[in-house]
């Protein structure tokens, strides 16, 4: 049973920013922390995290909430599964019966002591001639014991051993580790373990290094945990370098990723292998707008920058792009010309119009007029989308000599291109609330109740009606848990109503009502006069109906003292 005295024993013992931090990067800006919202499709920080207050809101979209909220709508697990999961981190022992929860628990477990098992065996008697292909391709002891890089022997089982760790066969066949024979699905191969966000392994990918199996990588197949298009190999490494360094290095290859690291450059994070996704450029947006693809030099790296840059355009995002030659991968490069000439493609970066023109001279006989006339028009419908004047005006300058058509011409084509351009905006914005007087009033009065015993004392003693259902449903549920807990704050009620979805939903646009921290109490005195102005006897008639159906005894004796006060108040 998770009372409502754990949950806020639980709450009191974690900090909110702590925790949205592990998600979300924040930045201090006076009391508050800034954050890009997880919850919409953000661009700029909109989301605040005040530590004071224990809550979240988003300027933009409205989400808010207490630090389980926010856990649970991230993770997509219930208010209370989110209770536990934070609980379990502070020390509590809670059960979960989500499968969620749980399962993922379980197979971080098994995948960890794969991960160890294989780590093992690469260091075992069996393991010399895959630590010599390894030593061949120039990776040194200390980056195999970085990225935990291991081997799959298959002599020794890796399923017997986790079947003896009490691991039923059918969870191994379901994490990709067994095959229904009950024996190792990875069967000589150098394992690279995948990692989630956090660094937990999360999957393998095992490449061959000795045999001319057909398929170079095998990868553990997707479970509920590893979805490819939703990590980015090594980005636990990376992420406080990428911050220091204000940028991010995006590679094919976790191979690449490993290289670069190994000779010191570490903002680098991989794809691998797939398509760059909008989740992909979701993560990075979080941490760093200045994006550098670095794919490999070959026509399949081409085609996925052109790709990634689609992607990242959704976003507001330019990257900048290094274009290895000779078709070679930042691994072959770095081991053909050095690191100190890799760092020099890297400082040489293209700018997506560069880029971009310089493939569509690709394939081009510059004698032909209709190719010089195509390949101006891509290049200047490129250039539509480019918001940096001097680079425009140098482009189409460089056009401009490069192939003898006045200035103006090649202008007046950029004005057509950039009139088609659909600008698009913002879809999600925050719905203007208008309330009238009266509204206005009894929100703040919720909200300084909230903060304040004084004027919760003043509001219960003056206060008779609020005569809307779900803020007189807010105000009586915030006397009963004052009087039954003998304080009250946001952050805690924000729990107590997690089942009470239409007051949540109540409390949440008043937080988002960005109302002042100060006030004094003259303006309450203000608030309670134009709230109180109701009609009494009504009032009193559903007072006596609410009184017979009620059976808990603090209620009762609540509705009892408002009726009381009703009568001696009188009739306006
Ligand atoms: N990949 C994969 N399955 C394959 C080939 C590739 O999953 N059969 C993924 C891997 O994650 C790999 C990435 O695609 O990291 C890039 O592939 P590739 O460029 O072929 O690998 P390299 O990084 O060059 O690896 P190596 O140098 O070991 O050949
Ligand atoms: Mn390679």
């Amino acid at each position: 049973m998770i009372t409502n005295e754990l949950i806020n024993e639980i709450r009191n013992k974690i900090n909110i920013v702590d925790i949205i931090s592990n998600y979300v990067p924040l930045t201090k800006r006076g009391k508050n922390y800034f954050g890009v919202c997880p919850f919409h499709d953000d661009h700029s920080p909109s989301m605040s995290v005040s530590f004071e207050k224990q809550i979240y809101r988003c300027f933009s979209c409205g989400a808010s909430g207490n630090v389980f909220t926010f856990v649970s709508e991230y993770e997509h697990i219930g208010f209370y599964d989110a209770v536990k999961l934070l609980g379990n981190k502070v020390g509590y022992n809670l059960s979960t019966s989500n499968s969620k929860v749980k399962t993922n628990n379980d197979y971080l477990d098994i995948y960890e002591l794969a991960c160890k098992f294989y780590q093992n065996s690469l260091n075992s008697n069996l393991g010399k001639n895959a630590l010599e292909y390894l030593e061949n391709r120039k990776l040194d002891k200390d980056t195999i014991k970085k990225f935990r890089i291991g081997l799959s022997i298959g002599k020794v089982s890796l399923t017997d051993y986790l079947i003896s760790k009490k691991y039923s066969l059918d969870k191994l066949i379901k994490l990709g580790i067994s095959n229904e024979k009950g024996t190792d699905l990875f069967v000589n191969r150098i394992m690279f373990p995948l990692y989630d966000l956090s660094g937990n392994v999360i999957a393998f990918s095992g490449r061959i290094y000795n045999t001319h199996d057909p398929s170079k990588y095998i990868n553990t197949k997707e479970t509920e945990i590893f979805k490819k298009g939703t990590i980015l190999y090594n980005y636990h490494n990376a992420k406080d370098t990428l911050k220091k360094r204000d940028s991010v290095i995006v590679m094919e290859g976790f191979m690449d990723v490993i290289r670069a690291s190994s000779v010191g450059i570490n903002n680098c994070v991989a794809t691998m292998g797939t398509a760059f996704t909008k989740e992909q450029a979701m993560l990075l947006k979080k941490i760093t707008d200045n994006i550098i693809l670095c794919f490999d030099g070959d026509e399949a790296g081409n085609e996925a920058t052109l790709s990634a840059i689609e992607v990242l355009k959704e976003f507001n995002i330019n990257p900048r792009i290094i274009r290895l030659p000779e078709g070679l991968d930042p691994d072959e490069y770095i081991l053909k010309y050095g690191v100190d000439k890799f760092k020099l493609e890297i400082e040489n970066n293209l700018s997506v119009i560069e880029y971009k023109m310089n493939t569509y001279k690709n394939n081009k006989n510059f004698k032909d007029l209709n190719d010089i006339s195509t390949y101006i028009d891509e290049s200047i419908k490129e250039l539509s989308y480019v918001n940096d004047k001097v680079l425009i005006e140098l482009t189409l300058k460089k056009l401009e000599s490069e192939f003898n058509i006045s200035y103006d011409t090649l202008y007046d084509k950029y004005l057509k291109y950039l009139n088609k351009k659909e600008v698009k905006k913002e879809v999600i914005k925050k719905k203007e609330l208008t309330f009238n007087k009266y509204e206005m009033a009894s929100r703040y009065l919720i909200y300084y109740m909230l903060k304040d015993e004084n004027v919760l004392n003043v509001v219960h003693d003056n206060v008779t009606y609020f005569k809307e259902k779900n803020i007189r449903g807010l105000y009586s549920e915030i006397i009963y848990y004052y009087h039954k807990y003998g304080k009250v704050n946001i952050a805690d009620m924000i729990s107590y109503f997690s089942d009470k979805k239409e007051l949540l939903d109540e409390l949440m646009k008043i937080i988002n009502m960005d109302i002042k921290e100060e006030y004094s109490m003259e303006e309450i005195n203000d608030y309670i006069k134009v709230v109180n102005y109701v009609p009494v006897e009504d009032r009193i008639k559903e007072l006596n109906i609410e009184l017979k159906k009620e059976n808990d005894p603090l209620r009762q004796a609540n509705i009892l003292s408002e009726i009381m006060k009703l009568k001696g108040v009188g009739k306006w």
